[in-house]
Parts: C-alpha cells; sequence; structure tokens
C-alpha cells in the first residue's frame, strides 16, 4: 500500500488520527524539495528504523529561493518521488501547495542572524530566512519527534539546530551522511543541471575535499594551506568556477586559522550557471 497523500494541514491532522488509533507512536519526519535520490532515501531508511510513523514533506518552498535562482524550473517528479516514497516504506507525503504554507496574509520569518549570513547565506541572501521558517513550520504542523537532515547541507543543519536552542523547542534533530556517487560527486537535484563535460569535472570537489582530509590526517592544522590546495585543485578542473572555499568552526560558522574542535571545511563550486556544495566535517582530537 502507498502512503497517505496530504495537500492541507487539516487532511495530515487526519491522516494522525487514523494512524494513531490511540496507540503511542513516534513521528519521524523527513523534510525535502522532492525530486528525490538516494540522499534522501537514506534519511527515509533511517527515519524508518528509527520511528513508528514516517512523514516525508515534498514543498519546494519558494521563500528559500532568490530572485535570480532556479524556482521555476526546480525537478517537481511528483509522481516518481511517491513511488520512492512508497517503496520506502513511508507512512504520510505532505504536499502542500504555496498558498496552504503562505496564506495571503502571511508576515512572519524566522531569521538566525550570524548563522545565516556567512557561506551559503552570504551567497543566497535570504536563503536561510526562508529556510528556517517553513522548517519550523512543518515542525509545527506534523510535530514529529525526530527530524532528519543531511550533512551535505551542514550551514542548514546548524542553523535550524540554534533556531530550536534560541526559541525553545524541544524537536530533535539527526543529522545524516551525505550520500555520494561512484565518483564522489555528492547526490543533487542540481547535479541534473550539469551537461556530461561539467559532470565529469564536477567530482573534483570531493577529491578536493579528501585530499584537504588526507592532509589534516597526516598532521596539517593550519587552515590557510588547506584552502589554498584545495583552490588550486579545483580551479584546475574545466569549467569550475570557485564560489567559496572556506574552514570554519562548526558551532558558529566563523572562519578558524588553526584547526581545533568541530571543523568544517565548506565548499561551493559553479559550473556553469548551477551552484554545488559540498563539505567536510572532522572532529579534531585535542
Ligand atoms: P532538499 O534539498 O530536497 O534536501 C532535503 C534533505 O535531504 C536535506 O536535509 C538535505 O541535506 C538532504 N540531502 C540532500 N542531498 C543529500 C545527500 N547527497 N546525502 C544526504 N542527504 C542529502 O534541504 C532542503 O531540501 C530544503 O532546504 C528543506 C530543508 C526541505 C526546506 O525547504
Amino acid at each position: 500500500m502507498g502512503p497517505s497523500i496530504a495537500e492541507t494541514i487539516e487532511e495530515v491532522q487526519q491522516a494522525f488520527g487514523l494512524a494513531g488509533a490511540g496507540a503511542p507512536v513516534t513521528v519521524g519526519l523527513v523534510p525535502t524539495m522532492g525530486a528525490l535520490h538516494e540522499g534522501h532515501a537514506s534519511l527515509i531508511r533511517r527515519a524508518r528504523q528509527e520511528t513508528d510513523f514516517v512523514v516525508v514533506s515534498i514543498f519546494v518552498n519558494p521563500t528559500q529561493f532568490g530572485p535570480q535562482e532556479d524556482l521555476a524550473r526546480y525537478p517537481r517528479p511528483f509522481d516518481r518521488d511517491v513511488e520512492i516514497c512508497e517503496h520506502e516504506g513511508v507512512d504520510l507525503v505532505f504536499h502542500p501547495t504555496p498558498v496552504v504554507v503562505y496564506p495571503p496574509q502571511f508576515s512572519t520569518y524566522v531569521e538566525v542572524h550570524g548563522l545565516q549570513d556567512v557561506l551559503e547565506g552570504a551567497s543566497r541572501p535570504g536563503h536561510f530566512r526562508g529556510v528556517a521558517t517553513v522548517v519550523l513550520k512543518l515542525l509545527n504542523i506534523v510535530q514529529p519527534d525526530v527530524t532528519y537532515f543531511g550533512q551535505k547541507d551542514a550551514q542548514q543543519f546548524r542553523i535550524i539546530e540554534q533556531m530550536l536552542a534560541d526559541l525553545n523547542l524541544a524537536f530533535e534533530l539527526r543529522m545524516c551522511p551525505t550520500v555520494r556517487e561512484s565518483d564522489g560527486l555528492a547526490l543533487s537535484s542540481r547535479n541534473s543541471y550539469l551537461d556530461p563535460a561539467q559532470r565529469r569535472s564536477a567530482s573534483v570537489i570531493n577529491q578536493a575535499l579528501e585530499d584537504v582530509r588526507g592532509q589534516i590526517d597526516a598532521g596539517e592544522r593550519h587552515a590557510e594551506p588547506l584552502i589554498d590546495r584545495a583552490r588550486s585543485r579545483i580551479a584546475a578542473a574545466p569549467g569550475a568556477r570557485i564560489d567559496y572555499v572556506a574552514v570554519v568552526d562548526f558551532v558558529t560558522f566563523q572562519p578558524i586559522g588553526l584547526l581545533r574542535g568541530r571543523v568544517l571545511v565548506a565548499v561551493a563550486v559553479f559550473f556553469g550557471q548551477t551552484r554545488l556544495i559540498d563539505n567536510l566535517l572532522i572532529d579534531i582530537p585535542t
């Protein structure tokens, strides 16, 4: 049997009413924008293992796209997404229309200052305001026990975590490992925008990150030589245009010169108009 599909908040509540039947159930939520791939599926599987009732939200959230970004052409293969959800044993797909999430008088937004302004936030002004706002709404609508995110969007995870702490919300979050193609490229719905030559070049992102990992394993503790090496490696790939290569503290997202504690090495690279991100999260033993 396929998942129930809810398009309104009332339908979500109805689905819970039908599923609950008095039994204590834990609810897992996987927020997505659809165009599901193995990265999303890995989050769904984790939710399936850890919770009784799995909800996948599929909503291409307009408020997190900039005016020049790909909102209109973002892929929306809904029937295929539902098949994947069925295959993974999802209980409920929440697929609201924009007006359900943002009714005409909508005017409240969440901003996580500082964290929202750097790296992805610096390149995509307003992006995390849209993300934080929609995720808080999804949490309030679904009331999950555990919500699943991917490490691929590490800054997004960190911002949601800070939002919950700041607003005294006790929702539990999990960050799941990045799923990759066989050449190391992180799975992303945006990979489908790459032409064959760009797709071949794009594997350089993970190669550069793995090289950084090797340098750190070998004892390098200074950020600058790591950044320089990664930049020159990526820049040498045909068609690559670096947006940023950064080494930051995972809590503050501020750049660090000397590696210590939980460190994020984050990369964003353009191939043509397509912007790809990836990262490495490393705990440096002190
Ligand atoms: P979307 O890009 O669809 O991603 C949904 C979730 O899948 C995110 O938590 C993301 O980090 C995770 N994910 C994407 N690619 C992955 C990969 N290769 N390996 C593991 N996890 C991966 O992120 C969003 O949607 C939106 O911002 C959202 C949170 C739904 C709010 O609109």
